[in-house]
């Protein structure tokens, strides 16, 4: 079974409010999307790294400095983040596509091999494999006005991460259906294999850890996690 990474590190970081996208910040001297680069690479088959248009020359040169050249592919993404999954799943068509896609966000820089293990074992025998964890909170639906309309029964509510893994050929078709009659409201990939595929998507045990940098206190967490991991 042939298994490929696309880690997406083409978005604005316009939450983060920081002058260069949260993917390239440093964190314990080393930009960030390079954690989860270096935590696949020897998990899978193939890693491509999709970037921004005027970012790819960057993250080249900053592969081989850490000695990466050639084992890392990276391509241009695009405007929204599916169009950045769809670019992955085109070039690795073109490319001698792959038995099982992984599909993991840049900004989870504290994903572990044992997560990342779980989704590739998962998706080989039952073709989708989401990381997600049980919310913790108890969670709201609240109209415009703040007014709580419903409060769902949160044993049956999780919190969906990265890596989501899928059968390669059912997830580029799903893709595909999606571009003919697109929707609104699309934040992960697993949501276009809900709703363009009959395949059943699947969760799998994510982690706590495994949080999405999206706001400034985020990159505390990932500096304190990186330290703590050197000691
Ligand atoms: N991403 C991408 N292409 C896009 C948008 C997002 O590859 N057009 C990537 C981001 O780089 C990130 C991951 O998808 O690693 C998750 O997206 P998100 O956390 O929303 O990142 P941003 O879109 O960069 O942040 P924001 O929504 O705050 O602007
Ligand atoms: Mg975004």
């Amino acid at each position: 079974m042939k298994t490929a990474v696309l880690i997406l590190a083409a978005g604005k970081g316009k939450r983060m409010q920081s002058d260069i996208p949260k993917q390239f910040m440093s964190v314990e001297g080393k930009p960030l999307f390079l954690y989860s680069v270096e935590k696949f690479l020897p998990l899978v088959d193939r890693t491509v790294l999709v970037t921004g248009e005027e970012d790819t020359g960057t993250c080249v040169k900053i592969l081989s400095e850490y000695g990466l050249s050639g084992r890392v592919d990276v391509i241009a993404g695009g405007k929204e983040r599916y169009d950045s999954s769809m670019r992955g799943l085109l070039y690795l068509e073109e490319t001698g596509g792959c038995d099982t896609v992984l599909i993991h966000d840049a900004a989870r820089a504290c994903i572990s091999e044992e997560v990342i293990l779980r989704v590739i074992r998962q998706a080989e025998e039952e073709k989708t494999a989401v990381a997600a964890v049980p919310v913790k909170d108890t969670v709201k639906i609240a109209g415009p006005d703040k007014t709580v309309l419903d409060t769902p029964d949160r044993s049956t509510l999780f919190a969906v991460q990265t890596p989501q893994g899928f059968a390669f050929g059912s997830l580029l078709s799903a893709y595909r259906k999606f571009y003919e009659s697109p929707f609104a409201g699309i934040t992960d990939d697993a949501s276009v294999m809900e709703r363009c595929s009959d395949i059943p998507v699947k969760l799998c045990e994510g982690s706590y850890d495994n949080i999405k940098v999206t706001t400034p206190e985020d990159i505390l967490f990932v500096q304190n996690y990186f330290k703590g991991e050197k000691q």
